[in-house]
């Protein structure tokens, strides 16, 4: 377990997250095992804590940063700049020019104005295309928020010629948390079709990128939904009577043959720290209604509790420690 001393404080007063290495080491080897021509591009926005961090970059893992400052901590690591992608399709102009002053030339994009951005900020950036997908299924969305349609991508493709800017690829994201293999097989066929496009309009695609996506534990289940996806993509293969393998696989090894030249990658955010980290923090006030009891705790939804409210999130407490000074041997808390 690792004591995050920043925010460790002897009264049990404040808050803090509890990482278990451990567990974080066991998602990454199932990740391999799971998608083991994937490699994965650890989205930072899910949890920036350094030991995180730096633990994923030993264990060879690229990164997906947002920002200038989510690029700047995974340098501080010692990351590469050829290992992080700056995946966001609208971006600041100061943090463009700091890409490029820092050599991090991989960046999404996904309309015109952008294009025309990074065209005259960072002529040399190495572009990649983000398209939607059919995330009705995911518990956050990015349809209408994200990513070109791939009429739109077409049309995007042409005039990146056009502008003489490089376009290496296609990335996608399902939408957070999502459960449905359909709409990763849906944007793997997508992203093929604008391979073969940008093929006949002069350039050479050479990069996937399948996003982020992929379940964390959650809401104590005994099996992580990332498990479950697979468990489900089993059943759902040996009904069809096709081998039973993840459909992810199958329409990679389709649609981007190994040996093909074309290097996929994917972003998974939550699905790595999620079931390493835990919230520590402390219950302050209790209050009865007629109908509840509610508890009063030393965190807030507009930290790291934004699920509950983004998401509806249902977390699980676990009581650690009574104060004996406050409560002595009764306390009034009971916990689901
Ligand atoms: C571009 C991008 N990549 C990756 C992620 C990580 O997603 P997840 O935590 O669902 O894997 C996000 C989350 O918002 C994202 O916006």
């Amino acid at each position: 377990m690792y004591f995050d001393p920043e925010s460790f404080n002897r009264d049990w007063d404040e808050t803090f997250l509890l990482a278990d290495i451990g567990i974080l080491l066991e998602q990454f080897k199932r990740w391999q095992r799971e998608l083991p021509r994937v490699h994965p591009f650890y989205a930072v926005k899910a949890n920036a804590l350094h030991p995180i961090i730096s633990t994923l970059a030993a264990l060879g893992c690229g990164y997906d940063s947002a920002s200038k400052n989510e690029i700047s901590l995974v340098l501080k690591c010692g990351v590469s700049p050829d290992d992080i992608i700056y995946a966001h399709p609208c971006k600041f102009a100061s943090h463009i020019t700091y890409a490029r002053n820092n050599d991090v030339r991989m960046m999404t994009f996904d309309n015109e104005e952008e294009l025309k951005k990074v065209k005259k900020l960072f002529p040399e950036a190495r572009l990649v295309l983000r398209i939607e997908t059919d995330d009705s299924e995911a518990r956050t969305h990015f349809k209408g928020k994200f990513g070109a349609s791939v009429s739109e991508g077409k049309k995007l493709i042409e005039l990146a010629k056009f502008e003489n800017m490089e376009i290496i690829g296609i990335s996608f994201h399902v939408g957070s948390g999502c459960p449905s293999v359909n709409s990763f097989r849906k944007a793997i066929e997508d992203s093929k079709t604008l391979f073969d496009f940008a093929r006949d309009v002069g350039f050479r695609f050479s990069l996937l990128d399948i996003g982020g996506g992929f379940p964390g534990t959650e809401e104590h289940e005994t099996i992580s939904p990332f498990e479950k996806v697979v468990i489900i993509i089993k059943n759902m293969t040996s009904r069809h009577r096709l081998k039973p393998t993840s459909v992810i696989r199958k329409a990679l090894d389709e649609h981007f043959p190994a040996g093909s030249g074309v290097r996929i990658i994917a972003e998974p955010g939550r699905y790595l720290p999620g079931p390493a980290i835990e919230l520590v923090t402390n219950i302050f006030a209790k209050t009865t209604t007629k109908d509840r009891v509610c508890y009063g705790v030393g965190e807030s939804v507009y930290n790291s509790l934004t699920p509950v409210l983004m998401e509806g999130f249902h977390f699980h407490p676990q009581l650690l420690e009574v104060s004996p000074a406050v409560y002595g041997d009764e306390h009034p808390f009971i916990l689901p």
